[in-house]
Protein backbone atom coordinates (compact mmCIF):
# COMPACT_ATOMS: atom_id res chain seq x y z
CA UNK A 1 0.00 0.00 0.00
CA UNK A 2 1.04 3.20 -0.93
CA UNK A 3 0.12 6.18 1.44
CA UNK A 4 0.04 9.34 0.49
CA UNK A 5 -0.71 12.36 2.31
CA UNK A 6 -2.41 15.02 -0.09
CA UNK A 7 -2.51 18.89 1.36
CA UNK A 8 -4.89 21.63 -0.06
CA UNK A 9 -5.45 24.97 2.10
CA UNK A 10 -6.34 27.75 -0.59
CA UNK A 11 -9.17 28.16 -2.79
CA UNK A 12 -6.87 27.30 -6.07
CA UNK A 13 -5.85 24.03 -4.45
CA UNK A 14 -9.07 22.81 -4.48
CA UNK A 15 -9.14 22.51 -7.91
CA UNK A 16 -5.98 20.97 -8.57
CA UNK A 17 -6.30 18.30 -6.07
CA UNK A 18 -10.33 17.15 -6.88
CA UNK A 19 -8.92 15.25 -10.19
CA UNK A 20 -6.08 13.42 -8.32
CA UNK A 21 -8.45 12.79 -5.53
CA UNK A 22 -10.83 10.76 -8.02
CA UNK A 23 -7.68 9.05 -10.44
CA UNK A 24 -6.31 7.60 -6.80
CA UNK A 25 -9.48 5.45 -6.51
CA UNK A 26 -8.65 3.87 -9.53
CA UNK A 27 -5.67 1.94 -7.80
CA UNK A 28 -6.25 -0.34 -4.92
CA UNK A 29 -2.43 0.22 -4.02
CA UNK A 30 -3.11 3.35 -2.94
CA UNK A 31 -4.19 5.16 0.17
CA UNK A 32 -4.62 8.34 -0.10
CA UNK A 33 -5.26 11.08 3.19
CA UNK A 34 -6.30 14.46 2.79
CA UNK A 35 -5.33 17.26 4.95
CA UNK A 36 -6.86 20.56 4.75
CA UNK A 37 -4.72 22.88 6.35
CA UNK A 38 -7.29 25.57 6.96
CA UNK A 39 -5.09 28.31 5.29
CA UNK A 40 -8.71 29.76 3.72
CA UNK A 41 -11.82 28.93 5.70
CA UNK A 42 -14.64 30.81 4.61
CA UNK A 43 -17.30 28.66 3.21
CA UNK A 44 -17.03 30.55 0.22
CA UNK A 45 -13.67 30.09 -0.39
CA UNK A 46 -13.53 26.33 0.57
CA UNK A 47 -16.28 24.17 1.74
CA UNK A 48 -18.33 25.39 -1.37
CA UNK A 49 -15.48 23.81 -3.69
CA UNK A 50 -15.43 20.61 -1.80
CA UNK A 51 -19.14 20.46 -2.74
CA UNK A 52 -19.46 21.38 -6.11
CA UNK A 53 -16.17 19.19 -6.93
CA UNK A 54 -16.69 16.06 -5.00
CA UNK A 55 -13.95 16.10 -3.47
CA UNK A 56 -13.82 13.99 -0.11
CA UNK A 57 -14.50 15.08 3.45
CA UNK A 58 -10.47 16.19 4.49
CA UNK A 59 -9.23 13.35 7.11
CA UNK A 60 -7.79 16.18 8.97
CA UNK A 61 -8.37 20.12 9.18
CA UNK A 62 -5.49 21.97 10.39
CA UNK A 63 -7.62 24.58 11.09
CA UNK A 64 -4.43 27.19 10.86
CA UNK A 65 -6.32 30.29 9.28
CA UNK A 66 -4.67 33.65 8.69
CA UNK A 67 -1.65 35.15 9.90
CA UNK A 68 1.37 36.91 8.95
CA UNK A 69 3.86 34.89 6.65
CA UNK A 70 5.71 33.72 9.15
CA UNK A 71 2.66 32.87 11.35
CA UNK A 72 1.03 31.09 9.08
CA UNK A 73 3.52 29.10 7.86
CA UNK A 74 5.01 28.03 11.36
CA UNK A 75 1.60 27.61 12.35
CA UNK A 76 0.78 25.12 9.54
CA UNK A 77 4.23 23.30 9.93
CA UNK A 78 3.87 23.03 13.98
CA UNK A 79 0.52 21.22 12.91
CA UNK A 80 0.86 19.38 10.06
CA UNK A 81 4.00 17.26 11.66
CA UNK A 82 2.04 15.13 14.69
CA UNK A 83 -0.57 14.25 11.77
CA UNK A 84 3.07 13.01 9.78
CA UNK A 85 3.85 10.99 12.87
CA UNK A 86 0.52 9.53 13.18
CA UNK A 87 -0.41 8.35 9.42
CA UNK A 88 3.13 7.80 8.59
CA UNK A 89 2.98 8.34 5.02
CA UNK A 90 5.46 7.03 2.21
CA UNK A 91 4.50 10.39 0.26
CA UNK A 92 3.11 13.57 0.45
CA UNK A 93 1.51 15.44 -2.25
CA UNK A 94 1.72 19.16 -2.55
CA UNK A 95 -0.03 21.75 -5.05
CA UNK A 96 0.58 24.89 -6.53
CA UNK A 97 2.54 27.48 -4.17
CA UNK A 98 0.79 29.21 -1.47
CA UNK A 99 2.28 29.00 1.72
CA UNK A 100 0.49 26.14 2.71
CA UNK A 101 2.25 23.87 -0.36
CA UNK A 102 5.58 25.43 1.37
CA UNK A 103 5.11 24.69 5.28
CA UNK A 104 4.14 20.84 4.71
CA UNK A 105 6.32 20.03 2.45
CA UNK A 106 9.24 21.17 4.90
CA UNK A 107 7.80 19.20 7.57
CA UNK A 108 7.74 16.09 5.31
CA UNK A 109 11.25 16.21 4.00
CA UNK A 110 12.32 16.61 7.41
CA UNK A 111 10.59 13.57 8.79
CA UNK A 112 12.16 11.42 5.70
CA UNK A 113 8.96 11.14 3.65
CA UNK A 114 8.82 11.65 -0.43
CA UNK A 115 7.76 14.65 -1.65
CA UNK A 116 5.19 15.37 -4.73
CA UNK A 117 5.06 18.92 -6.02
CA UNK A 118 2.61 19.45 -8.83
CA UNK A 119 2.27 22.65 -10.75
CA UNK A 120 6.55 22.33 -10.18
CA UNK A 121 8.98 24.77 -11.81
CA UNK A 122 6.95 28.44 -12.48
CA UNK A 123 8.83 30.89 -11.94
CA UNK A 124 8.09 34.12 -12.39
CA UNK A 125 11.44 35.61 -11.16
CA UNK A 126 9.78 38.23 -9.42
CA UNK A 127 11.21 37.55 -5.25
CA UNK A 128 8.80 39.93 -4.12
CA UNK A 129 6.32 37.90 -4.98
CA UNK A 130 5.66 35.22 -2.41
CA UNK A 131 4.20 32.91 -3.81
CA UNK A 132 7.64 32.52 -6.05
CA UNK A 133 10.07 31.99 -2.96
CA UNK A 134 7.00 29.29 -2.18
CA UNK A 135 7.37 27.44 -5.50
CA UNK A 136 11.51 27.77 -5.37
CA UNK A 137 11.80 26.04 -2.49
CA UNK A 138 9.02 23.58 -2.67
CA UNK A 139 10.23 22.48 -5.95
CA UNK A 140 13.98 22.49 -4.33
CA UNK A 141 13.54 19.74 -1.68
CA UNK A 142 10.91 17.66 -4.25
CA UNK A 143 11.31 14.11 -5.04
CA UNK A 144 9.16 14.37 -8.01
CA UNK A 145 8.11 17.23 -9.77
CA UNK A 146 5.02 17.06 -12.27
CA UNK A 147 5.17 20.43 -14.37
CA UNK A 148 2.22 21.57 -16.59
CA UNK A 149 4.21 23.67 -19.39
CA UNK A 150 7.56 23.35 -21.03
CA UNK A 151 8.78 26.27 -19.24
CA UNK A 152 8.59 24.38 -15.99
CA UNK A 153 11.23 21.94 -17.10
CA UNK A 154 13.09 23.96 -18.89
CA UNK A 155 13.44 26.50 -15.10
CA UNK A 156 13.93 23.35 -13.01
CA UNK A 157 16.95 21.85 -15.55
CA UNK A 158 18.43 24.99 -14.95
CA UNK A 159 18.00 25.25 -11.53
CA UNK A 160 20.13 21.34 -11.31
CA UNK A 161 16.77 19.58 -10.69
CA UNK A 162 18.00 16.04 -11.90
CA UNK A 163 15.79 15.38 -15.50
CA UNK A 164 14.93 11.80 -13.81
CA UNK A 165 12.66 13.52 -10.97
CA UNK A 166 10.88 15.90 -13.80
CA UNK A 167 7.73 14.90 -15.72
CA UNK A 168 5.90 17.32 -17.91
CA UNK A 169 2.33 15.75 -17.44
CA UNK A 170 -0.20 18.66 -18.51
CA UNK A 171 -2.42 20.42 -16.19
CA UNK A 172 -4.43 19.32 -13.06
CA UNK A 173 -6.70 22.15 -12.57
CA UNK A 174 -7.46 21.56 -16.73
CA UNK A 175 -8.49 18.67 -15.93
CA UNK A 176 -11.17 20.11 -13.59
CA UNK A 177 -12.28 22.55 -15.64
CA UNK A 178 -13.15 20.01 -18.69
CA UNK A 179 -14.67 17.69 -16.37
CA UNK A 180 -17.30 20.25 -14.78
CA UNK A 181 -17.89 22.54 -17.89
CA UNK A 182 -20.65 21.12 -19.70
CA UNK A 183 -22.67 21.38 -15.75
CA UNK A 184 -21.47 24.99 -15.32
CA UNK A 185 -23.38 25.57 -18.33
CA UNK A 186 -26.78 24.83 -16.37
CA UNK A 187 -25.37 27.29 -13.39
CA UNK A 188 -28.36 30.05 -12.94
CA UNK A 189 -25.58 33.07 -12.14
CA UNK A 190 -25.93 34.41 -15.97
CA UNK A 191 -29.64 34.73 -16.23
CA UNK A 192 -29.91 35.68 -12.46
CA UNK A 193 -27.47 38.76 -13.16
CA UNK A 194 -29.86 39.79 -16.31
CA UNK A 195 -33.01 39.61 -13.94
CA UNK A 196 -31.36 41.68 -11.78
CA UNK A 197 -30.43 44.18 -14.48
CA UNK A 198 -26.93 44.13 -13.60
CA UNK A 199 -25.99 43.17 -17.22
CA UNK A 200 -28.82 43.79 -19.49
CA UNK A 201 -28.08 40.89 -22.37
CA UNK A 202 -24.99 42.90 -23.59
CA UNK A 203 -20.76 41.59 -23.46
CA UNK A 204 -19.20 42.42 -19.56
CA UNK A 205 -15.67 41.61 -18.37
CA UNK A 206 -14.89 39.57 -15.33
CA UNK A 207 -12.44 40.93 -12.63
CA UNK A 208 -10.49 39.61 -9.89
CA UNK A 209 -7.98 40.81 -7.72
CA UNK A 210 -6.14 39.72 -4.54
CA UNK A 211 -1.88 40.51 -5.28
CA UNK A 212 -0.60 41.86 -2.58
CA UNK A 213 1.63 44.01 -4.73
CA UNK A 214 -2.14 45.03 -6.28
CA UNK A 215 -4.24 45.50 -3.62
CA UNK A 216 -1.96 46.05 -0.49
CA UNK A 217 -0.85 49.52 -1.35
CA UNK A 218 -3.49 52.04 -1.68
CA UNK A 219 -1.78 53.91 -3.68
CA UNK A 220 -1.56 51.24 -6.19
CA UNK A 221 -4.93 49.76 -6.03
CA UNK A 222 -6.12 53.66 -6.53
CA UNK A 223 -3.95 53.23 -10.33
CA UNK A 224 -5.70 50.04 -11.24
CA UNK A 225 -9.24 51.99 -9.98
CA UNK A 226 -8.22 54.25 -12.27
CA UNK A 227 -8.28 52.42 -15.39
CA UNK A 228 -11.02 50.61 -14.50
CA UNK A 229 -13.19 53.35 -14.15
CA UNK A 230 -12.96 54.11 -17.50
CA UNK A 231 -13.67 50.58 -18.77
CA UNK A 232 -16.83 50.07 -16.49
CA UNK A 233 -18.32 53.38 -18.40
CA UNK A 234 -17.90 51.28 -21.70
CA UNK A 235 -18.68 47.70 -20.55
CA UNK A 236 -20.30 46.38 -17.13
CA UNK A 237 -17.51 44.46 -15.06
CA UNK A 238 -18.60 41.50 -12.38
CA UNK A 239 -16.04 41.10 -9.68
CA UNK A 240 -16.56 39.00 -7.63
CA UNK A 241 -14.09 39.86 -4.73
CA UNK A 242 -11.25 38.32 -2.99
CA UNK A 243 -11.89 38.38 0.94
CA UNK A 244 -8.11 40.08 1.03
CA UNK A 245 -9.03 42.97 -1.48
CA UNK A 246 -12.18 43.42 0.67
CA UNK A 247 -10.65 43.91 3.89
CA UNK A 248 -7.69 46.38 2.13
CA UNK A 249 -11.12 48.31 0.46
CA UNK A 250 -12.94 48.67 4.14
CA UNK A 251 -9.51 49.81 5.68
CA UNK A 252 -8.35 52.77 3.18
CA UNK A 253 -11.42 55.36 1.29
CA UNK A 254 -11.15 53.23 -1.76
CA UNK A 255 -13.95 51.39 -1.00
CA UNK A 256 -16.05 54.71 -1.49
CA UNK A 257 -14.90 55.55 -5.00
CA UNK A 258 -15.62 51.72 -5.79
CA UNK A 259 -19.51 52.00 -5.10
CA UNK A 260 -19.14 55.11 -7.20
CA UNK A 261 -18.68 53.02 -10.42
CA UNK A 262 -21.79 52.11 -11.31
CA UNK A 263 -21.22 49.40 -14.22
CA UNK A 264 -18.25 48.12 -10.93
CA UNK A 265 -20.25 44.94 -9.98
CA UNK A 266 -19.00 43.66 -6.23
CA UNK A 267 -20.07 40.46 -5.65
CA UNK A 268 -19.17 38.03 -2.93
CA UNK A 269 -16.52 34.92 -4.02
CA UNK A 270 -18.81 32.89 -6.55
CA UNK A 271 -18.46 29.10 -6.57
CA UNK A 272 -16.84 26.94 -9.28
CA UNK A 273 -19.37 26.54 -11.61
CA UNK A 274 -20.68 30.16 -11.71
CA UNK A 275 -17.79 31.49 -11.73
CA UNK A 276 -16.70 29.35 -14.92
CA UNK A 277 -20.24 29.80 -16.13
CA UNK A 278 -18.90 33.84 -15.76
CA UNK A 279 -15.57 33.46 -17.49
CA UNK A 280 -16.48 31.11 -20.24
CA UNK A 281 -18.96 33.75 -21.38
CA UNK A 282 -17.51 36.58 -20.85
CA UNK A 283 -15.97 39.63 -23.50
CA UNK A 284 -13.07 39.54 -21.59
CA UNK A 285 -11.38 38.78 -18.12
CA UNK A 286 -9.21 41.14 -16.33
CA UNK A 287 -7.18 39.54 -13.52
CA UNK A 288 -3.91 38.69 -11.56
CA UNK A 289 -5.14 35.48 -10.77
CA UNK A 290 -2.17 32.01 -11.62
CA UNK A 291 -5.36 30.21 -12.21
CA UNK A 292 -7.77 32.33 -14.22
CA UNK A 293 -4.85 32.96 -17.17
CA UNK A 294 -4.40 29.51 -17.63
CA UNK A 295 -8.39 28.82 -17.57
CA UNK A 296 -9.09 31.71 -19.75
CA UNK A 297 -6.99 30.31 -22.28
CA UNK A 298 -8.73 26.98 -22.68
CA UNK A 299 -12.16 28.57 -22.55
CA UNK A 300 -10.77 30.65 -25.43
CA UNK A 301 -11.65 34.30 -23.59
CA UNK A 302 -9.20 36.75 -24.04
CA UNK A 303 -7.68 37.80 -20.73
CA UNK A 304 -5.80 40.85 -19.71
CA UNK A 305 -3.30 40.25 -16.93
CA UNK A 306 -2.94 43.03 -14.47
CA UNK A 307 0.46 42.30 -13.33
CA UNK A 308 4.16 43.09 -14.92
CA UNK A 309 4.90 39.25 -15.08
CA UNK A 310 3.42 36.09 -15.02
CA UNK A 311 5.15 32.33 -13.86
CA UNK A 312 2.78 31.48 -16.82
CA UNK A 313 4.67 33.02 -20.02
CA UNK A 314 2.47 29.41 -22.61
CA UNK A 315 -0.60 32.08 -22.05
CA UNK A 316 1.06 35.08 -23.57
CA UNK A 317 3.31 33.10 -26.15
CA UNK A 318 -0.22 31.59 -27.30
CA UNK A 319 -1.52 34.52 -27.31
CA UNK A 320 -4.70 34.37 -25.30
CA UNK A 321 -3.07 36.82 -22.41
CA UNK A 322 -2.32 40.17 -22.23
CA UNK A 323 0.06 41.74 -19.57
CA UNK A 324 -0.70 45.40 -19.06
CA UNK A 325 0.46 45.56 -15.14
CA UNK A 326 -0.78 48.30 -13.70
CA UNK A 327 -0.85 51.38 -15.84
CA UNK A 328 -4.25 52.71 -15.93
CA UNK A 329 -3.37 53.77 -19.17
CA UNK A 330 -2.08 50.46 -20.21
CA UNK A 331 -5.20 48.37 -18.94
CA UNK A 332 -7.62 50.89 -20.86
CA UNK A 333 -5.24 50.44 -24.11
CA UNK A 334 -5.76 46.57 -23.33
CA UNK A 335 -8.78 46.74 -23.09
CA UNK A 336 -9.38 48.41 -26.40
CA UNK A 337 -7.51 46.25 -27.90
CA UNK A 338 -9.18 43.27 -27.15
CA UNK A 339 -12.45 45.08 -27.28
CA UNK A 340 -12.33 46.18 -31.05
CA UNK A 341 -9.79 43.74 -32.72
CA UNK A 342 -10.67 40.41 -34.20
CA UNK A 343 -11.26 37.57 -32.17
CA UNK A 344 -7.66 35.61 -32.87
CA UNK A 345 -8.13 31.96 -32.68
CA UNK A 346 -5.25 30.69 -29.81
CA UNK A 347 -4.17 27.60 -29.24
CA UNK A 348 -4.37 24.94 -26.11
CA UNK A 349 -0.86 23.80 -24.58
CA UNK A 350 0.43 20.77 -25.26
CA UNK A 351 -1.27 18.34 -22.87
CA UNK A 352 -3.71 20.60 -21.55
CA UNK A 353 -6.18 17.50 -22.32
CA UNK A 354 -7.83 16.62 -18.92
CA UNK A 355 -5.88 13.74 -18.54
CA UNK A 356 -3.11 15.47 -16.21
CA UNK A 357 -4.37 13.50 -12.97
CA UNK A 358 -4.05 9.52 -15.20
CA UNK A 359 -0.44 10.39 -15.49
CA UNK A 360 0.67 11.67 -12.47
CA UNK A 361 -0.75 8.99 -10.59
CA UNK A 362 1.11 6.65 -13.12
CA UNK A 363 4.15 8.07 -12.61
CA UNK A 364 3.87 8.01 -8.77
CA UNK A 365 2.87 4.74 -8.84
CA UNK A 366 5.80 3.50 -10.99
CA UNK A 367 8.09 5.39 -9.25
CA UNK A 368 7.02 4.59 -5.84
CA UNK A 369 6.24 0.80 -5.79
CA UNK A 370 9.96 -0.13 -6.04
CA UNK A 371 10.62 2.01 -3.16
CA UNK A 372 8.09 1.22 -1.40
CA UNK A 373 9.24 -1.57 0.47
CA UNK A 374 11.85 0.40 2.25
CA UNK A 375 9.09 1.97 4.14
CA UNK A 376 6.94 -0.61 4.98
C1 LIG B 1 -3.36 33.04 -0.87
C2 LIG B 1 -2.03 32.64 -1.51
C3 LIG B 1 -2.00 33.08 -2.97
C4 LIG B 1 -3.20 32.57 -3.72
C5 LIG B 1 -4.48 32.97 -3.00
C6 LIG B 1 -5.65 32.32 -3.69
C7 LIG B 1 -0.06 32.62 -0.04
C8 LIG B 1 1.17 33.34 0.35
N1 LIG B 1 -0.91 33.29 -0.83
O1 LIG B 1 -3.41 34.46 -0.87
O2 LIG B 1 -0.84 32.57 -3.58
O3 LIG B 1 -3.19 33.12 -5.01
O4 LIG B 1 -4.43 32.50 -1.63
O5 LIG B 1 -6.85 32.90 -3.37
O6 LIG B 1 -0.25 31.51 0.35
N2 LIG B 1 -9.27 35.75 4.32
C9 LIG B 1 -10.58 35.62 4.72
N3 LIG B 1 -11.18 34.40 4.60
C10 LIG B 1 -10.54 33.31 4.09
C11 LIG B 1 -9.22 33.45 3.68
C12 LIG B 1 -8.60 34.67 3.80
O7 LIG B 1 -11.19 36.57 5.20
O8 LIG B 1 -11.17 32.23 4.00
C13 LIG B 1 -8.64 37.07 4.41
C14 LIG B 1 -7.90 37.30 5.72
O9 LIG B 1 -8.06 38.62 6.07
C15 LIG B 1 -6.45 37.04 5.34
C16 LIG B 1 -6.40 37.52 3.88
O10 LIG B 1 -7.68 37.19 3.34
O11 LIG B 1 -5.55 37.73 6.15
C17 LIG B 1 -5.32 36.87 3.07
O12 LIG B 1 -5.39 35.43 3.13
P1 LIG B 1 -4.06 34.55 2.90
O13 LIG B 1 -4.41 33.11 2.86
O14 LIG B 1 -2.99 34.95 3.84
O15 LIG B 1 -3.55 35.01 1.49
P2 LIG B 1 -4.35 35.22 0.14
O16 LIG B 1 -4.26 36.65 -0.25
O17 LIG B 1 -5.68 34.59 0.24
N1 LIG C 1 -12.49 31.08 -8.70
C1 LIG C 1 -13.76 30.77 -8.25
N2 LIG C 1 -14.55 31.77 -7.79
C2 LIG C 1 -14.15 33.07 -7.75
C3 LIG C 1 -12.84 33.38 -8.22
C4 LIG C 1 -12.04 32.35 -8.68
O1 LIG C 1 -14.18 29.60 -8.29
O2 LIG C 1 -14.91 33.94 -7.29
C5 LIG C 1 -11.60 29.97 -9.16
C6 LIG C 1 -11.00 30.10 -10.53
O3 LIG C 1 -11.84 29.58 -11.53
C7 LIG C 1 -9.72 29.28 -10.40
C8 LIG C 1 -9.30 29.53 -8.97
O4 LIG C 1 -10.48 29.97 -8.29
O5 LIG C 1 -10.01 27.89 -10.56
C9 LIG C 1 -8.24 30.58 -8.92
O6 LIG C 1 -7.99 30.92 -7.60
P1 LIG C 1 -7.31 32.29 -7.15
O7 LIG C 1 -7.44 33.31 -8.22
O8 LIG C 1 -7.85 32.59 -5.80
O9 LIG C 1 -5.80 31.85 -6.94
P2 LIG C 1 -4.51 31.83 -7.89
O10 LIG C 1 -4.81 30.98 -9.08
O11 LIG C 1 -4.15 33.23 -8.21
O12 LIG C 1 -3.45 31.23 -7.01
Amino acid sequence: MLKIVNIVGARPNFMKIAPLMSEYKKYDEIEPILVHTGQHYDKKMSELFFDQLGIPKPDVNLGVGSGSHAVQTADIMKAVEPVLLEYKPDAMLVVGDVNSTIACGLVAVKLGIKLIHVEAGLRSFDTAMPEEINRRLTDSISDLLFCTEKSGVENLKKEGIPEDRIHLVGHVMIDTLLSNIAKARSSSILPDLQRQKVINGESYAVLTLHRPSNVDDPEVFSKILDGLEVIQKDMPILFPIHPRTRKNLSLSNLGSRVQSMKRLHLMEPVGYLDFLQLLSNAKLVLTDSGGIQEETTVLKVPCLTLRENTERPVTVEIGSNLLVGKDPQKIIGGYFKIKNGARRECQIPPLWDGKASERIVKVILTTFCALQKVYV
